[in-house]
C-alpha cells in the first residue's frame, strides 16, 4: 500500500471544476494583480477569522515580514519567538533588521512556553511573535498578559492554524497581525504561495495595505518604503473556492487523528499529539514523538509511507544564526523534539485501511 505523506490530487478531483471556473474567469477578466478576487478572498478571510480586516500578501513569510515593517519594528529591536517552528517565523524578524529571541518550547504542545517569556524580555523589545505550530494555538491570554505588561506587539505566525481555535476565538484574531500562509501544504493552500495578514485595527490595515505595495499611498506617492508583497489574483479565485471546503477538510483531519489517537493508546512507546481542552486544532500535521525516529522513518518509506521531521534542526542552532551567540543545550525542550518527532500522513482524504496500515507499520518497526 502507498500512503503519501499528503495527497494534494485527491483533495484536487473534488474540486476540479469548480477551481477550473474560478481560474477561467480571471482569464477571461485577464485582470491579474489585485482583481476583485483578492477583495472577496480578503473580505471571507476577515470574517471567517472573526477581524475586521484582511489584507492579501504574497506568502506566509511576507505576511510576518509586512506585520513587522509595518509596526516598525527593525534595527536594534528584540522580537521573542520560538526555536522550534518552520525557519520564516524567525528568518522574517531577522530580515527585518530586529533581533529574533528565543523562548523555549512546551513539551507537549511544542508551543512557546509562556511562562518563559517575562524573563527573555528586555528594553529593547517590542513583540512577541507566537506561532501555532501544527494547527493547535500558543497560550494566548498568558501570551497577551505578557504582552499589555511589557507594552508589546504580538505578530501571531498562524501560518499552519487557519480555523484553529483558542477558547472559541479565531487563529489570528487575538494578537495585534495573525499571519496565514497559503502554502499548497497548508489546510488551507494555494496553487503557489501566498498568505494574508488579519487585524482588528483599521488603521493598521490601511499602513499594511500600502506596505505591500511599496509604501505607496495614492498611487506613486510614498512616504515610506514597502515592498512587493501581493497576492496574485489567480491565487485569490482558487483559494476562495477552497475556503467554502476548509472546515469540511479539518474536521476530516482532525477524524483522522482520533483513529491515529485510538490505535496508539496503551502503545508505550508513542507519544500522541495533546490538544489543549481549551484549544480546536486543525491538525495541520499530525506529530508523534517516538524513539528511534530516523531508523522508523526509513523503515516507513520502504513501506510505502510518506513522512516528515519538522524540524530537524531548531533555529537557534542554524548557522546563519550563529551571531546571536546561542549554543546546543540553551532550549533543550525544543532540541528534544527535532530529535523525537515524526509527522504521519492526516490529510482528510486517507482511508481508514491506510490509517490502520501506518499505525500497524508504526507499532510493527517499534515493538
Ligand atoms: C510556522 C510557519 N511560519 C511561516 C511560514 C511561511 O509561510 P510561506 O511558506 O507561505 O512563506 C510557514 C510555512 O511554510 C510556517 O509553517
Amino acid at each position: 500500500m502507498q500512503v503519501p505523506l499528503l495527497d494534494l490530487k485527491a483533495q484536487y478531483a473534488t474540486i476540479k471544476d469548480e477551481i477550473t471556473t474560478a481560474i477561467e474567469s480571471v482569464m477571461e477578466s485577464q485582470y491579474f494583480i489585485n482583481g476583485p478576487e483578492v477583495k472577496e478572498l480578503e473580505k471571507a478571510v476577515a470574517d471567517y477569522s472573526d477581524c475586521a480586516a484582511a489584507i492579501g500578501v504574497s506568502s506566509g513569510t511576507d505576511a510576518l515580514l509586512v506585520s513587522l515593517m509595518t509596526l516598525g519594528i527593525g534595527v536594534g529591536d528584540e522580537v521573542i519567538t520560538t526555536p522550534y517552528t518552520f525557519f520564516a517565523t524567525a528568518g522574517s524578524i531577522w530580515r527585518a533588521g530586529a533581533k529574533p529571541v528565543f523562548v523555549d518550547i512546551e513539551p507537549d504542545t511544542f508551543n512557546i512556553d509562556p511562562s518563559k517569556i517575562a524573563a527573555a524580555v528586555t528594553d529593547k523589545t517590542r513583540a512577541i511573535m507566537p506561532v501555532h505550530l501544527f494547527g493547535q494555538m500558543a497560550d494566548m491570554d498568558s501570551i497577551m498578559e505578557t504582552a499589555k505588561k511589557h507594552n508589546l506587539f504580538v505578530v501571531e505566525d498562524a501560518a499552519q492554524a487557519i480555523g484553529a481555535t483558542y477558547k472559541g476565538r479565531k487563529a489570528g484574531s487575538i494578537g495585534t497581525t495573525g499571519c496565514f500562509s497559503f502554502f499548497p501544504s497548508k489546510n488551507l493552500g494555494g496553487m503557489g504561495d501566498g498568505g494574508m495578514v488579519v487585524t482588528h485595527d483599521a488603521e493598521l490595515a490601511d499602513r499594511l495595505t500600502q506596505c505591500r505595495n511599496h509604501g505607496s499611498k495614492p498611487k506613486y506617492y510614498h512616504k515610506w518604503v514597502g515592498g512587493n508583497f501581493r497576492l496574485d489574483t489567480l491565487q485569490a479565485a482558487g483559494l476562495i473556492v477552497k475556503l467554502r471546503h476548509l472546515d469540511e477538510w479539518s474536521a476530516g483531519r482532525r477524524a483522522n487523528a482520533a483513529k491515529y489517537d485510538e490505535l496508539f493508546a496503551d502503545f508505550e512507546p508513542v507519544t500522541t499529539p495533546t490538544i489543549r481542552d481549551c484549544n480546536l486544532t486543525i491538525y495541520n500535521q499530525y506529530v508523534i514523538r517516538v524513539p528511534r525516529r530516523d531508523e522508523l522513518q526509513a523503515f516507513l518509506k520502504d513501506q510505502g509511507i510518506g513522512t516528515a521531521v519538522y524540524y530537524p534542526l531548531s533555529l537557534h542552532e542554524q548557522e546563519c544564526f550563529k551571531e546571536l551567540g546561542c549554543k546546543r543545550g540553551d532550549f533543550p525542550e525544543s532540541e528534544t523534539a527535532a530529535a523525537e518527532t515524526l509527522a504521519l500522513p492526516v490529510y482528510p482524504e486517507l482511508t481508514d485501511e491506510q490509517i490502520q496500515y501506518v499505525a500497524g507499520k508504526v507499532k510493527e518497526f517499534l515493538i
